[in-house]
């Protein structure tokens, strides 16, 4: 199992970060969040005044910034150059810019090169919309996560009122909906299943419940077949 990928795709909210990142820690393996890298360019460029269209610019950027993560007790702290950007790249703009910057072709071919990088041993736990399909296609477990509108959109909420983060619950709603529109109609590696994905909707499961039903999956597989 040690070198083994795990990849997770799915829309906004469908839950794959915290399974994602849960998965991780059961297994002792790296957990790689693929959105907070295109998140970390899109806060960098916006800082820059760099325009969402400006490839060359965005590519001189992905390769001047060095993205890394940190594990802390209870979430995965971003870094971008050294400095501590997790809260900052969660913003409802920042979410936005981030969907636009993750449709340029020189971003995506930096940032995918990054990720095989990191992935490349193996024992982790990819996250994003195309990790199944173009990161790693060859990856042994794939999972594709979804879940209603309504549901995502709920559950996004909750944790901006839970960080104490004042939203407007429509424009939140607006915004998936755009964004799931825009991920999965781009032309470079849109959003969708990885051929083989085990499809999980998780609308009507609990943390647990899904966390269950993946670990069930894995386990599986791991047994010798039958004679
Ligand atoms: O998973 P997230 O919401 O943090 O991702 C932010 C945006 O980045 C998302 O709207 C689309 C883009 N993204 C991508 O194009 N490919 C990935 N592997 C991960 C994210």
């Amino acid at each position: 199992m040690s070198n083994t990928i795990i990849t997770i795709d799915g829309p906004v909210g469908s839950g794959k970060s915290t399974i994602g990142r849960l998965l991780a820690k059961r297994l002792g393996f790296v957990y790689l969040d693929t959105g907070a890298m295109y998140r970390v360019i899109a806060l960098e460029a916006r800082e820059s005044g760099i325009d969402a269209a400006d490839e060359a610019a965005l590519a001189a950027l992905c390769h001047e910034i060095k993205i890394s993560f940190k594990q802390s007790e209870d979430q995965q702290l971003v870094f971008s150059s050294g400095r501590d950007v997790t809260g900052a790249i969660r913003t409802p703009e920042i979410s936005m810019l981030a969907s636009s910057i993750s449709a340029v072709k020189s971003v995506r071919n930096a940032l995918v090169a990054l990720q095989r990088e990191i992935g490349a041993h193996g024992g982790v736990v990819v996250d994003g919309r195309d990790a199944g399909t173009v990161i790693f296609p060859q990856a042994r477990f794939k999972f594709y996560l979804d879940a209603s509108v309504e549901i995502r959109a709920q559950r996004r909420y909750k944790e901006f009122i839970e960080k104490k983060i004042n939203i407007d619950y429509n424009n939140l709603f607006l915004d998936i909906q755009k964004r799931d529109y825009d991920d999965s109609n781009r032309t470079i590696a849109p959003l969708k299943p990885a051929p083989g994905a085990v499809i999980i909707d998780t609308s009507s499961m609990t943390r647990e419940d899904v966390l269950k039903a993946i670990s069930l999956h894995i386990d599986l597989a791991k047994q010798p077949s039958l004679p």
